[in-house]
């Protein structure tokens, strides 16, 4: 199993999985397809080793060139708890490191503890909450994922 650039062929499993994921405030086949296109390499797949995907991820640069945001992570409930939505966050930061974005910021619901414990153990913090962030009542935890700080010489 492998972790690759998300291509047209993964969009019914994709669209399938995000559903499953998130019902109604998942993301449409038309948003899913043109990301593609926008965010190229940064969408990622998981296959499952079977011709489908197991979760999927998508980073998106911001305009600044200086932040980024995961847009979404899911992964299949078959496939949950097997370290996968770790290894895709993990690949993300990494290919947003490679492109110089130093904070990568992301949303989440505060009542989701699994995405949560996630996160916090791949180094994000919370930053911010912010009510209606998706409307009314749809409160977000903003988190934040700072660039590692780069070691002092101590020499003056
Ligand atoms: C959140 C999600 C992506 C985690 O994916 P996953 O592949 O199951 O996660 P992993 O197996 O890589 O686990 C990584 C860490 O997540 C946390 N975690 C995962 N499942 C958890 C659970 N059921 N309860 C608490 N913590 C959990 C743990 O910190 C875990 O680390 P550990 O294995 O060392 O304890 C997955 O549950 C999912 O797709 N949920 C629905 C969509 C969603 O909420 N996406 C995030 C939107 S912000």
């Amino acid at each position: 199993m492998a972790i690759r650039p998300f291509t047209v062929t993964d969009l019914a499993s994709t669209l399938a999985l995000d559903r499953e994921a998130f019902a109604e405030q998942g993301y449409t086949s038309i948003v899913l397809r043109q990301a593609r296109d926008v965010f190229d390499e940064l969408f990622r797949v998981y296959e499952d080793g079977d011709g489908g995907i197991a979760g999927y991820a998508m980073g998106a640069i911001a305009t600044d060139r200086a932040t980024a945001w995961i847009l979404a992570l899911a992964v299949a409930k078959k496939h949950r708890g097997a370290g996968i939505g770790r290894a895709l966050t993990v690949d993300l930061l990494s290919l947003l490191r490679a492109r110089g974005v130093a904070d990568v910021l992301l949303t989440v619901d505060p009542a989701n503890t699994a995405a949560i414990s996630l996160y916090q153990t791949t180094g994000f913090t919370v930053a911010r909450t912010v009510d209606d962030y998706f409307g009314p009542g749809e409160r977000r935890l903003v988190m934040v994922h700072h660039p590692e700080p780069v070691p002092q010489s101590g020499l003056a």
